[in-house]
């Protein structure tokens, strides 16, 4: 990997650390309720600043670029991702609507770039990761251009109903289509290496359709369409076990590295799927009211992607990265792995079985002793990858006489 790369991760791994605070604060409600745009802030900081940022990072690691200007695409994509954060935060909606589409003018860019250099390569020749990778990545596309519509409307005070059915698009077009293709072809990509095979095709094709026809179901209210996302879904799931089945179990998981990180994530995307086709199952029987959909259901599905599907992917793909570098604190990867994993499997089950947090007082709700599991693991790990990822002080290790 290009030493240059891991700025990319390093920038991604600041802005969880806010994500992560956030989290913990609204675990332990330490400092009450949190309003409305923190809670934006912890989400977008996490899936924009955390999640996109370490997925531009491996397509450029994937895509193999060599171009000069790569140190300065990744500082201006960290720039633009921070201020949109900061944005949401302050509650400002032109702010929110102006930074927001900095950030896709920043977004289709790496969509373009990614495309163009599949074109080159042959789009009937890329490998299966890169098929998913530029899939999930006009996923991103479209989920993010329905975000920006969302904000021009808060900011231009023409919110109408329609809008609640557009959060739910952008939500699910994000969540069910983007997160999903990604991080198949991620793992994929750290388990098995780069192939072109009939099934990887089939697989990331059935998964963008799921993708578009839930968020389409979701923009249109046809809930026929919701329960066919559902059953394509279900079956392109069964494509990825089967596919990854041996490299999983082949996995030591006592072992610390890269490779349990990435095989435990199949695992979550099962265990998401269920999720989605239950919290579908709550919108139809509501008559497709999206505010009679359980709020603990909506929020363990979306830790069940974020942490469990795009952390452990992304931990994964910076364990890989650096395994050659002095292992700055070895004991720490055991805590992250074991902590990330019990912690957000803890957290999701409350979730589902005792509901949301929110309106709840200090430390009285479980999810203030699950929810810290998680969130002091990933800090955990930001600590200890932001060290390994050191590009000048590894450099001059490794050059040192042994
Ligand atoms: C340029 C990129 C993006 C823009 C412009 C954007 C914009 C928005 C807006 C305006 C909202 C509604 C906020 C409100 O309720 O006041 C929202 C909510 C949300 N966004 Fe984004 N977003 C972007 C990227 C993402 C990404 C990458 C993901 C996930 C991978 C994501 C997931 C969500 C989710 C889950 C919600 C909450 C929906 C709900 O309340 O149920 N967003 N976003
Ligand atoms: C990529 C990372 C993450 C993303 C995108 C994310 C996203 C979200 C979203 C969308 C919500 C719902 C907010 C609402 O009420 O409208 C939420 C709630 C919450 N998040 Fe996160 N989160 C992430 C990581 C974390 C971490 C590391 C923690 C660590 C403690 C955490 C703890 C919580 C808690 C406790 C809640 C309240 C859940 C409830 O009781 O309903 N999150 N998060």
């Amino acid at each position: 990997m290009q030493p240059v790369l891991a700025r990319g991760f390093q920038y991604g791994l600041g802005i969880f650390t806010l994500t992560a605070l956030i989290g913990l604060a609204n675990a332990t409600k330490l400092f009450g309720q949190l309003d409305q745009n923190t809670l934006l802030t912890h989400l977008h900081s996490g899936t924009l600043g955390w999640i996109t940022m370490g997925v531009v990072t491996v397509a450029a690691w994937l895509f193999g670029t060599t171009s000069p200007r790569l140190a300065a695409s990744l500082g201006l994509t960290a720039l633009a991702t921070a201020a949109y954060v900061l944005a949401f935060w302050s509650g400002y909606f032109p702010a929110r609507a102006a930074f927001g589409a900095i950030e896709l003018v920043v977004i289709v860019a790496w969509w373009w770039w990614v495309a163009s250099r599949s074109l080159s390569e042959g789009l009937g020749k890329i490998s299966n990761p890169k098929v998913a990778i530029l899939l999930g990545l006009t996923t991103l596309v479209i989920g993010s251009t329905i975000g920006v519509i969302i904000q021009i409307q808060f900011a231009t005070n023409t919110v109408t109903q329609q809008t609640g059915d557009l959060i739910g698009t952008h939500a699910s077009a994000q969540i069910g289509g983007y997160l999903i293709l990604v991080a198949t072809g991620i793992v994929e990509w750290l388990l098995i290496g780069e192939r072109r095979t009939t099934g990887g095709v089939v697989q990331s094709s059935l998964l963008f359709v799921a993708g578009l026809a839930l968020a389409g179901g979701f923009l249109a209210g046809i809930q026929p369409l919701l329960l066919v996302a559902n059953v394509v879904q279900i079956v392109a799931t069964i494509v990825v076990v089967v596919r990854l089945g041996s490299a999983m179990m082949a996995t030591k998981w006592v072992a610390a590295g890269a490779r349990r990180f990435a095989a435990i994530v199949p695992l979550y995307l099962v265990i998401g799927v269920a999720l989605v086709v239950a919290l579908v199952q709550q919108l139809v029987a509501s008559g497709g009211d999206q505010s009679k959909i359980s709020q603990g259901l909506l929020h363990s599905v979306d830790h069940t992607f974020f942490i469990g599907v795009m952390t452990n992917t992304l931990f994964a793909a910076i364990l890989l990265a650096t395994k050659d570098r002095p292992q700055v604190w070895p004991w720490a990867d055991h805590v992250v792995f074991w902590g990330l994993n019990l912690g957000v499997l803890s957290f999701t089950a409350v979730l589902v079985f005792v509901g949301t947090s929110s309106g709840a007082s200090a430390f009285s709700h479980p999810v203030s002793f699950t929810a810290p599991i998680m969130g002091l693991s990933v800090l955990l790990g930001i600590a200890t990858f932001l060290q390994r990822l050191q590009p000048q002080r590894q450099t001059m290790r490794a050059a040192a006489p042994a």
